[in-house]
C-alpha cells in the first residue's frame, strides 16, 4: 500500500483543520466522510484542494469499506458507539488497517480503556491525536537544548497553558456530553505537553511515572448571571443547574524511574481568556537553561481600525477562536502546522503505511485520561491525589467526576 485512504467521521471544526493539514501531508487521500453537518462543504474543499474525491456515507460501517484508516473527529459523547460500529465493520470484513481518535480518547477511564480494547480486539493500529506533542516549535526547541541537557541535566519544571474565550458548539459546554469543562477539553493537552517537555531525551512518552496530582477547578466567568444567560440563549446550557469549570489549574508530579528525580508540570486552562484568540503558552525550566513558547506571537500582524471594522465583525479572520475583528491582530501564516496538526497526521499516515501504531497510541490516550480524571478527583476532594497508591488507582478505574455527572454545583458553588 503506497497511499493511505482515510475516512473522516465528523466534519466539524477539527475535521476541517485536519483537511487543511492534509494539504501538507503526502501519501494520503481523503476518500470518505460521514454524511452529517458540514460534510458537503468538507468534501468540496477536499476536491478543490486535491485531497481526494470523498464519498459521503450515512453509516460508519459503509464508510469503513471505503478506506484503509478511519479518523474519529466526532463529539466526545459519540466515541464509544462509533468505535463499536468500527469494530463490528471489521468483523464483517472491512479491510481497515488503523484508527485515529482525537483527544480525549474517552470521558472517563472506563470509556478510554474500552476504546483501546475495541481497537486492539479488531486488530487495528492506533493513533491518538494529541497535536501539541507534535508542535514543531516545541520539538525544535527541545532538539536545540539536548546538548545542554546532556551537560546540565533534564528539565525539572514545565508549565503549559491553553486558553481561549470559550468553545464554538453547545455540546462542549454541556458537562455530561463533553465529560466536564475546560479541564476535560483542554487540560488533556496541557498535562500531556508538560509530561512531554519533562521527558528525558530518547525515552518513551510514558517513561516518567506519575506520582501526585493537585488541582483546582473553578467557574470564574460563565457562572455570573449575565454570562449564564448568554450561554442559555446561545447554546441552551444552564450553568445555574449543570455548571462546568471554565478555569482549571494544577500541578502534576512525575518521578524519573532511573534516577528517582521528581519533576513537576504546572498546567492552566481557561475558557475565559478574553484576548485576541487562542493562546498556547509553554515553558520548560532546567538547570541553567530554559525554553518558552507563545502562540500569539507571530511575525505577521494586521491592523483594522474602527471605521473599517464594521463590515467584518465575527469573521474569525486572523486566528483560531478570534475574539476581535479590529485593532492590532496577530495572523499565523500556517496555523495547522503551528498547532502540530500537520506533523501528527504525517506521523499517523507514515506509521500506518509501515504497519505501526502512531507515535502516540491509544494506550497513551488511556494514560492521559487517567491523569485528567485524577485532576478532577483532586479538585473535587480538595486533596493531593497519590498516584502510586493502588487503592486510588483502582478507584480511578470507575471514577466519574461530579461535574461530568451534572452535579458541578456541589464542587463549583461550594
Ligand atoms: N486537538 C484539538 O486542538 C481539538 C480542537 C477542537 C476539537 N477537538 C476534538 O475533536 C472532536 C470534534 O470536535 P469539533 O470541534 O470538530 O466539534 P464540532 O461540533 O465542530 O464537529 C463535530 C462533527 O461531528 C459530527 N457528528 C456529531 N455526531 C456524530 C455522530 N454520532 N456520528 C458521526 N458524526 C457526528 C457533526 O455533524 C460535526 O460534523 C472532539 O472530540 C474535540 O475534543 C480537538
Amino acid at each position: 500500500m503506497k497511499q493511505l485512504r482515510v475516512g473522516f467521521i465528523g466534519s466539524g471544526f477539527i475535521a476541517k483543520f485536519l483537511a487543511v493539514a492534509m494539504k501538507q501531508v503526502r501519501n494520503c487521500e481523503l476518500t470518505a466522510i460521514t454524511h452529517r453537518g458540514g460534510a458537503e462543504e468538507l468534501a468540496a474543499y477536499a476536491k478543490e484542494n486535491g485531497l481526494g474525491d470523498p464519498k459521503l456515507f450515512k453509516s460508519v460501517s459503509e464508510l469503513c469499506k471505503h478506506c484503509d484508516a478511519v479518523a474519529i473527529f466526532s463529539p466526545n459523547y459519540t466515541r464509544l458507539a462509533i468505535m463499536e460500529e468500527i469494530a463490528e465493520a471489521v468483523k464483517q470484513g472491512a479491510a481497515l488497517k488503523g484508527v485515529i481518535c482525537e483527544k480525549p480518547l474517552g470521558r472517563t477511564l472506563r470509556e478510554s480503556r474500552r476504546m483501546a480494547q475495541l481497537a486492539r480486539g479488531a486488530g487495528l493500529l492506533t493513533s491518538y491525536f494529541e497535536n501539541q506533542l507534535h508542535m514543531n516549535t516545541i520539538n525544535n526547541a527541545l532538539e536545540q537544548l539536548r546538548p545542554t541537557q546532556r551537560a546540565m541535566g533534564d528539565f525539572t519544571l514545565a508549565r503549559s497553558t491553553e486558553e481561549h474565550a470559550g468553545p464554538h458548539n453547545a455540546w462542549f459546554w454541556d458537562p455530561v456530553r463533553q465529560g466536564g469543562g475546560v479541564l476535560s477539553d483542554m487540560g488533556c493537552h496541557s498535562i500531556a505537553i508538560c509530561r512531554h517537555i519533562l521527558t528525558p531525551e530518547g525515552k518513551s512518552p510514558t517513561f516518567l511515572e506519575p506520582v501526585a496530582m493537585q488541582c483546582d477547578t473553578s467557574l470564574l466567568k460563565w457562572g455570573q448571571p449575565k454570562y449564564r444567560k448568554q450561554l442559555l440563549e446561545t447554546y441552551g446550557v444552564d450553568y445555574s443547574k449543570t455548571p462546568a469549570e471554565d478555569f482549571a489549574t494544577g500541578i502534576v508530579t512525575f518521578r524519573n524511574p532511573e534516577t528517582g528525580q521528581l519533576v513537576k508540570g504546572q498546567f492552566t486552562d481557561s475558557w475565559m481568556y478574553d484576548k485576541q484568540g487562542l493562546r498556547l503558552s509553554m515553558d520548560g525550566l532546567g538547570p541553567g537553561y530554559a525554553m518558552e513558547i507563545n502562540s500569539l506571537i507571530s511575525p505577521s500582524e494586521i491592523f483594522i481600525g474602527d471605521e473599517a471594522a464594521e463590515g467584518v465583525a465575527d469573521a474569525e479572520l486572523a486566528l483560531e477562536k478570534s475574539t476581535a475583528s479590529r485593532g492590532l491582530l496577530a495572523v499565523q501564516p500556517n496555523e495547522a502546522d503551528l498547532y502540530g496538526y500537520t506533523t501528527e497526521l504525517r506521523d499517523a499516515v507514515n506509521s500506518f503505511l509501515n504497519g505501526k501504531d502512531g507515535f502516540l497510541d491509544w494506550e497513551y490516550g488511556v494514560e492521559v485520561t487517567f491523569l485528567v480524571q485524577a485532576a478532577y478527583m483532586a479538585a473535587e476532594r480538595r486533596q493531593t491525589i497519590n498516584l502510586t497508591d493502588e487503592i486510588v488507582k483502582k478507584e480511578l478505574e470507575s471514577y466519574q467526576s461530579l461535574i461530568s455527572r451534572g452535579k458541578g454545583a456541589d464542587v463549583l458553588f461550594g
